[in-house]
């Protein structure tokens, strides 16, 4: 990465005045780990993230947008441009519609929707991180996927240099994907629509997605929740090599066509594996730990071990769920 020059620095901070200088990214990640981001920007407004990106690209200064960094492992180098966060975390609610801006968090508009009786977003409340986050990935967990309460998504397009929404069909989502990821546009805002219900069986439905949570994945850890997609299939034959060293495949699994990738790593009996400060959760396989004091080449290590280890032994190809952010 080329060194930002004092005028670039100097240039962007005229325009921004509230941008920190070498901001320590550990500090603004749930794993912990990162070096400086040489300028860091909390946009409070989305009108200044498309302007703090629009000055980026005058300067010639690399950007990257984060949401709650939830889901992000920044290099122990950290990131030699700009990173803007989004914090508008603005909602409005009107009849069965709620328009959510990015910034705001998943599992907190989980419970005001539950509270107000509008039903079927309850298992955001298991969602760390922002709704612009999610939407980016499709997140999703127990049972439900952001595209399901989806209307429409506002979006700055960066090839069109234009404000430009898109119908859910349009957003060409899948298991853990959208356009978004595939096409440079910075999501601004979501429409979703809810059903009419029940507040009370809503917010029981809250408090068991967060018991099974508290049971099947770590607590209490620095996380960057789950670090590899699960692994979806079309043909049978992809399964041929894990066949011969797994008997047992759960019925759950097969049907769907997708192995859970925290199983698959519990099979090869990786978890409480550990490189550095880095370790593989003893209680769930897809999630990697910062013990304390993690370096982001730690997990890096980490992560390849696992990845040619179900590849070698299961012949399946792991990819990546966390976004990676300086390497
Ligand atoms: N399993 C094991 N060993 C393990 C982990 C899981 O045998 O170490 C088994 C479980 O017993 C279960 C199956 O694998 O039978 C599936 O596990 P789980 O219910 O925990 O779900 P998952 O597929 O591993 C997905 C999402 C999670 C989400 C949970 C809960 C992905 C990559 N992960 O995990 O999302 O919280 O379902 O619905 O899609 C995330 O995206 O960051 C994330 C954590």
């Amino acid at each position: 990465m080329n060194k930002l020059t004092d005028q670039q620095i100097e240039k962007f901070v005229a325009d921004f005045p509230s941008a920190g200088r070498d901001v320590s990214m550990a500090g603004k990640t749930f794993l912990k780990i990162g070096g400086p981001a040489r300028i860091f920007l909390t946009a409070e407004k989305n009108e200044d993230l498309v302007r703090a990106v629009k000055v980026a690209k005058q300067n010639e200064i690399p950007w990257y947008i984060m949401g709650g960094g939830s889901n992000l492992l920044v290099s122990d180098d950290g990131f030699e441009g700009v990173v803007i966060q989004m914090a508008d975390r603005s909602v409005s609610i009107d009849g069965t519609k709620a328009i959510a801006f990015a910034g705001c968090f998943t599992g907190l508009l989980a419970r005001d929707l539950a509270k107000r009786g509008l039903v079927g977003f309850e298992w955001g409340v298991g969602v760390p991180g922002t709704i612009g986050g999610a939407v980016y990935g499709n997140a999703g967990c127990f049972g439900g996927e952001m595209k399901d309460a989806i209307v429409s998504v506002e979006t700055y397009d960066l090839t069109e240099d234009a404000i430009v929404t898109y119908k859910k069909d349009e957003c060409g989502f899948s298991y853990r994907e959208s356009r978004f990821k595939r096409e440079p546009h910075i999501i601004l805002k979501t429409e979703l629509e809810l059903n009419m219900g029940d507040a009370s069986a809503s917010l029981k439905k809250i408090d068991e997605i967060m018991a099974k949570r508290k049971d099947s994945q770590p607590q209490g850890a620095f996380s960057a929740g789950c670090l590899f997609k699960n692994f979806t299939y079309e043909d049978e034959g992809a399964l041929e090599i894990l066949r011969r060293k797994i008997e047992n495949v759960p019925p759950e699994m097969l049907k769907n066509k997708k192995l859970g990738a925290g199983w698959l790593i519990d099979m090869l009996g990786l978890k409480g594996t550990q490189i550095g400060k880095a370790q593989i959760s003893p209680v769930h396989g897809n999630f990697l730990l910062n013990l304390g004091g993690a370096r982001a080449q730690d997990v890096l290590g980490l992560s390849s071990l696992v990845k040619m280890r179900v590849r070698d032994e299961l012949g399946i190809m792991l990819e990546d769920e966390v976004q990676l952010l300086g390497f």
